[in-house]
């Protein structure tokens, strides 16, 4: 079985079929790509897979463990992290302060340790800073360490959700639209990023993106959606001459027009 593992997953919003008979195996240390036009279903995959939604039908495996209807911070407490599309982060809270939050659910010193400051939870609190400050190194905002989310310029603001996603050590990292509303310079700069994660932490990396070079750049293996179904996946250089891939989605002039 794949470290992440989908079977038969379908999922209705009432009378809409969002996903229709998803299936997916996500390698340890792979990075796969999930492209299709606007409505096709690819942020309903990601939030089928880590929780948000429960699927009406079929079967999603976490490293062995099933973890279908399982909440979101259960799923993510057993590996599993990712970044919004529209992101999700609390305006007057510092970018520090984001990436704390999350390694506190790592924790032990306890309710006894945080009212009596013990030492354990002294060199805790101090290692958790640490940790955080290296994180946000690695996504090179950590000189905004102390500034509130809701001055920074877009680009910066998704690389504190990347830096919040990794701070709880997931074995998966689903990134939805990392590069949506970058200008060009941001979107190498994401580029580069996403391949430090990657080389860093050999994380397994699952990327929604509408911007094509980007994926066929960084995936081994890309899935085509298309009204809630996969209509064709593999390595870049087939999907990018698959006649129902230019069809459906690149238009018929292919990838290079839709970069
Ligand atoms: N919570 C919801 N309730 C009802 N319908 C929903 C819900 N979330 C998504 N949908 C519908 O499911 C379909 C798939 O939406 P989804 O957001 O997954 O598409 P997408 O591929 O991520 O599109 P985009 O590229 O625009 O982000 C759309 O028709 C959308 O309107
Ligand atoms: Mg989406």
């Amino acid at each position: 079985m794949a470290l992440l593992q989908v079977d038969h997953m379908t999922h209705f919003f009432g009378g809409l079929r969002a996903v229709h008979d998803y299936n997916l195996s996500l390698e340890a240390g792979q990075i796969r790509g999930l492209i299709g036009p606007n409505g096709a279903g690819k942020t309903t995959v990601f939030n089928l897979l880590t929780g948000i939604h429960t699927p009406t039908e079929g079967h999603i495996h976490l490293d062995g463990q099933e973890i279908t209807g399982k909440p979101p911070h259960r799923i993510a407490s057993l590996g599993l992290a990712r970044t919004f599309q529209n992101l999700c982060l609390w305006r007057h809270m510092t970018v520090l302060e984001h990436v704390k939050m999350a390694r506190y659910s790592r924790i032990s010193y306890g309710l006894i340790g945080a009212f009596f400051g013990t030492p354990k939870r002294h060199r805790e609190e101090a290692a958790i800073e640490a940790k955080a400050h290296t994180l946000l190194q690695l996504v090179g905002i950590d000189h905004l360490a102390d500034q509130v989310v809701v001055n920074l310029p877009y680009g910066a603001q998704r690389r504190v959700e990347l830096a919040r996603a990794l701070a709880i050590e997931p074995k998966v990292l689903f990134l939805d639209e990392p590069t949506a509303g970058m200008n060009p310079e941001e979107l190498v700069q994401m580029m580069e990023i996403i391949r430090r994660v990657h080389a860093e932490f050999d994380l397994a990396i699952y990327l929604i993106e509408h911007r094509l070079k980007m994926v066929m750049e960084l995936c081994e293996v890309i899935q085509t959606l298309v009204f809630g179904e996969v209509v064709a996946e593999g390595p870049p250089e087939e999907i990018q001459t698959n006649p129902v891939v230019i069809e459906a989605y690149l238009g018929k002039e292919g990838v290079e027009s839709s970069c």
